[in-house]
């Protein structure tokens, strides 16, 4: 099948969070079942040179304001080893009046949002469906559009307004709580008929929703891990559109996400190690100490990889810290994020030198660093849609201790007594996501890491656990058939 893709971030050209990982990795998982994904998302400053065997393959004048092409190029995986196809296939929107700026791919040198977010990630959705409705001039022509998040969610509106919503759509929410929102007065601007300003459509509560659009018109709605899906049927994790997806219980499907297996492999980090050599983890463990002037021999050495937000619970952690650190634990933080986290990790820092280091960046090579050295990974988020890190921590061996929601509660099991005594236990898990509950996960975390043979008999369950694409690629293969063999003729 040719499937179109359309996301706002990709590994390996530019990543935020998770979302990347996942467009990234999926379209390699589907090349090696014989499935051909390209995928669409804009060229920021500097992407264009990153892609090999460049042409161009689509144009317009004046999209939203400007003249816009479309590149395709191949870029190279940047795997090492393992099974790996090779070249992912993409395209490049190139609109410099709305994607060749200084920032992020959302935010300003300041950290704020861009104001013309709505047009910059409506012109994306507009891009994908015209090559959805006429194919590209290379004479390539997807048989069904994959969106991801609010920045694509506009695709199925755009085909359904201009006749073409026979187009098979599925829409993946991987954060409910980005809505993509504008003004009522953008919706000319953003090419949206004026007759489906309403509730029915694209219309929340007075604004522009570019999400509720898609979960409206998309023929399918996924997310990013069963419970997720249940959760978001509910207010306190559907953040308004619950109601929405509890009208489209029936085309809502949760598949949890994989990791890119040759990417996040201890095998070939700089220290390696295995399932066989996991006594060579060690190696690792004292190269990340040293990186972070950590001290401890004898205690658990904790890493959090993380946004530092709301989201992700870690002022909790901030808030328990003290007292893990003073029963003996050790932790080693990366993030970057809100501003007063920062600086409550940085007092962390600084009140317990050896015990807590500290630093706020984005540094993907040090994060492999982490997950390769560190004896257990934190994420005690509020909510998950599924989180990545828990998952990378299951490869490595490095145990993950995870609040009890969204994909973290579908993919640690434990360590409780019975999955103990049964020898199936590969984490921690607490609930609800409030400090005492973190607590008292943190403290069994400690006096499990005290008994060596439990531990490693949990590194070993973790490791061993499928983190790869491949139960989840079928899954996707077998919703894009049903939806192509439905629409055909
Ligand atoms: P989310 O997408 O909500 O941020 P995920 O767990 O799905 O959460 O994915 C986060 C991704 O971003 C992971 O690949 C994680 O390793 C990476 N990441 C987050 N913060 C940093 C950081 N400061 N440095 C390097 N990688 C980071
Ligand atoms: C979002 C979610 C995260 C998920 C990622 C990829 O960023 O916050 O839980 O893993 O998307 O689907």
């Amino acid at each position: 099948l040719d499937i179109l893709s359309v996301t706002s971030e990709c590994v390996p050209l530019i990543k935020t969070g998770g979302l990347a990982d996942v467009a990234g990795a999926l379209p390699k998982a589907l090349g090696t079942l014989g499935h051909r994904m390209r995928t669409l998302l804009p060229a920021y400053p500097g992407l264009v040179a990153k892609l090999t065997d460049t042409r161009v393959v689509w144009s317009d004048p004046d999209l939203f304001g400007g003249p816009a092409q479309v590149i395709f190029g191949t870029v190279a995986s940047e795997a090492s080893g393992g099974e790996g196809t090779g070249a992912t296939e993409i395209l490049l929107l190139q609109a410099p009046h709305l994607f060749d700026r200084a920032g992020g791919p959302y935010l300003d040198l300041d950290g704020v949002d861009f104001a013309d977010n709505p047009e910059r990630f409506a012109a994306l959705s507009w891009v994908g469906a015209q090559i959805a409705m006429h194919g590209t001039s290379d004479g390539w022509r997807p048989r069904l559009v994959h969106c991801h998040d609010w920045q694509a969610a506009l695709v199925p509106s755009y085909l359904k307004f201009a006749g073409h919503g026979h187009i098979p759509t599925i829409l993946t929410i991987h954060n409910m709580a980005f809505q993509g929102l504008a003004p009522a007065d953008r919706t000319e601007a953003l090419r949206l008929p004026w007759h489906e300003f309403h509730a029915d459509s694209f219309e929340y509560f007075g604004q522009i929703s570019a999400l509720k659009a898609g979960l409206k018109h998309a023929w399918k709605l996924t997310t990013v891990s069963p419970t997720y899906a249940g959760e978001l049927m509910r207010p306190e994790f559907g953040m308004g559109m619950d109601g929405i997806i509890r009208d489209r219980s029936t085309d809502m499907v949760g598949i949890l996400n994989g990791i890119d297996l040759d990417l996040w492999n201890p095998q070939t980090c700089d220290t390696p190690y295995g399932l066989r050599t996991l006594k060579k983890k060690a190696n690792a463990r004292r190269a990340l100490a040293a990186r972070f002037g950590i001290h401890a021999h004898d205690a658990p050495l904790a890493i959090v990889v993380s946004r530092l937000s709301h989201q992700k619970g870690l002022d909790l952690l901030a808030e328990c810290l003290p007292e893990f650190i003073e029963q003996g634990g050790a932790v080693a933080v990366l993030g970057t994020g809100d501003k007063a986290l920062e600086q409550a990790f940085r007092d962390l820092g600084n009140r317990y030198p050896g015990r807590v280091g500290v630093e706020i960046d984005y540094d993907e090579e040090l994060s492999h660093l982490m997950f390769a050295g560190g004896d257990a990974v934190l994420i005690p988020s509020r909510f998950e849609p599924c989180g990545l890190t828990q998952l990378y921590g299951l490869r490595f061996g490095t145990l993950p201790l995870v609040a009890a929601t969204g994909g973290l509660a579908d993919t640690v099991i434990d360590a409780n007594p019975a999955a103990l005594a049964m020898g199936v236990a590969t984490g921690f898990t607490f609930h609800p996501t409030e400090p005492i509950a973190l607590s008292f996960a943190l403290e069994r975390l400690l006096m499990l890491f005290a008994q060596p043979d439990l531990w490693t008999q949990m590194q070993r369950n973790a490791m061993k656990q499928p983190v790869g694409w491949d139960t989840s690629a079928a899954a996707y293969i077998a919703l894009y058939e049903s939806l192509t063999s439905e629409a055909a003729p």
